[in-house]
């Protein structure tokens, strides 16, 4: 098992740059199964939920090749004859679950197994199973499996509205819904980019799809579509992560270049929020300077959908909050208890505590490296920024959940001056 160890106090200097969106290559890599020949998709990162997914993508004889040296990963789906998603590799992650929609789409059926839990709560899958019956499907559940198949072969156009927003769900539906026969219109859709992304790649294999980044989307379904090479977007959320970690270890007057920003998807209320600290944030051609401020001003912030402030950089900025001196709060509106990094702060002498939806930070107090563990994606990145901000030494635990959404980040961060080193280690005789 791997640990990540930052040694703080070393300034962020010089520039990084982002990875293609995990998020948003999910929905492209599942697209490619609605139609036969090769699609080709650019910018690609290499993560470790990349690999799970064309894990799950392979079963249904669907081939798959990715070149991580140029990100490039082409799926080819001719061969597909295998309608299902097994238990034993959607628990690695729950973005498998757009097997549903993609093989309901495609053939008209499909055996998917629920996706496990996570860290935080349940994260149910009702407004997929919703969607699906809107479509015309019949659905069973078999011992941890969606069984689910299209009367006639074929599922029907119908309406669905999302109760909350969901970008898994919206994403699911539609992949269900271009190649049913007839009208679908998907109502209180998600606007994520991610979504929007994902449709005009729809588009591009020759989807009909009105309504891009608005709540209602219009589908007329199409008898087919077609392969298609098409370049994913720049990772919102490794942006975010980047600025966060330019504004609380960048030195005063000595911008941060972050390469391959597209700051456009990360809304209005984190850049806002990112303004109001003091950080100065100068905007290029595919690019963004960071000039982290002298005085680090506290910012609270509420999680919301897009174009509110993501739930997915609400754990990178209660570590901004820790540094900034002052009182501030984070309020998680998406999810319940999506804290686990919060005792792990602690250990290093954060002062914050969760109350109810909300943790309450009292930041600008010396922190402390010390062995902590990372408990999901995001919380680990989080421990890495607390780790360069704090004395001495700290031992990140258990990277892989770091590894399934940040790409080389021990690489970047320490080509860009931070003291970091992976190394392997034997959890239970481990003395750190
Ligand atoms: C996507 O998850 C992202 N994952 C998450 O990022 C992100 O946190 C989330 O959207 C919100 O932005 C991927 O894109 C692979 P939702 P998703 O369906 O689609 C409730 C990361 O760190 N809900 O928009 O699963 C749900 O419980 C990950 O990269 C239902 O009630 O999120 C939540 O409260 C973590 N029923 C809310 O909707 C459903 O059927 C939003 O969830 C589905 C969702």
């Amino acid at each position: 098992m791997d640990k990540l160890i930052v040694r703080g106090g070393s300034p962020l200097i010089g520039e990084l740059t982002v990875s293609g969106s995990k998020n948003t290559a999910l929905p492209l890599m599942s697209a490619a199964l609605l139609t036969d020949g090769p699609v080709t998709i650019h910018h690609v990162p290499n993560l470790r939920d990349v690999t799970t997914f064309r894990r799950v993508i392979e079963v249904t004889g669907t081939t798959t090749h990715h070149d991580p040296a140029t990100s490039t990963l082409t799926l080819d789906a001719t061969n597909l004859t295998k309608y299902e998603a097994p238990y034993e590799l959607v628990k690695r992650m729950r973005a498998s679950f757009y097997m549903l929609g993609a093989l309901l789409g495609r053939g008209g059926k499909a055996k998917v197994s629920l996706p496990g839990g996570c860290a935080w709560g349940p994260r149910p899958v009702d407004l997929h199973i919703q969607g699906m019956k809107a479509l015309g499907a019949e659905i069973d559940l078999d011992r941890g499996y969606v069984v689910a198949h299209a009367p006639g072969g074929r599922l029907q156009g119908g309406r669905v509205r999302f109760e909350p927003s969901s970008v898994g769900a919206t994403i699911n539906v539609l992949l269900a819904a271009v190649l049913a026969k007839g009208e679908s219109v998907l109502e209180n859709a998600a606007i994520e980019p991610d979504v929007v992304e994902f449709c005009t790649m729809l588009r591009a294999m020759g989807a009909r799809i009105e309504g891009l980044g608005t709540r209602t989307l219009h589908v007329q379904g199409v008898d087919q579509l077609n392969p298609v090479t098409y370049s994913n977007c720049p990772d919102r959320i490794e942006l975010g992560t980047f600025m966060i970690a330019a504004a609380i270890t960048g030195v005063p007057g000595s911008p941060i270049t972050i390469r391959h920003a597209r700051i456009d998807h990360l809304g209005d209320a984190f850049l806002e929020a990112f303004a109001r600290t003091g950080a100065e944030l100068e905007i290029g051609e595919n690019l963004i300077k960071v000039t982290a401020p002298n005085e680090l001003r506290p910012v609270s912030v509420k999680t919301d959908i897009y174009p509110g402030f993501p739930t997915d950089l609400q754990a990178q900025w209660t570590v901004l909050l820790a540094k900034a001196a002052g009182n501030s709060k984070v309020r998680e509106t998406i999810y319940p208890d999506r804290f686990k990094h919060v005792p792990e702060l602690h250990r290093m002498g954060v002062n914050a505590i969760v109350v109810g939806d909300e943790v309450v930070i009292e930041g600008g107090k010396p922190i402390q490296g010390t062995n902590v563990m990372s408990t999901d994606l995001r919380a680990s990145v989080s421990l890495v920024l607390a780790g360069m901000i704090a004395e001495g030494e700290t031992h990140v635990q258990r990277v892989y959940h770091l590894d399934r959404g940040y790409e080389k980040i021990e690489e970047k961060l320490s080509a860009a001056g931070i003291d970091i080193e992976r190394v392997s280690y034997d959890e239970w005789a481990d003395p750190a």
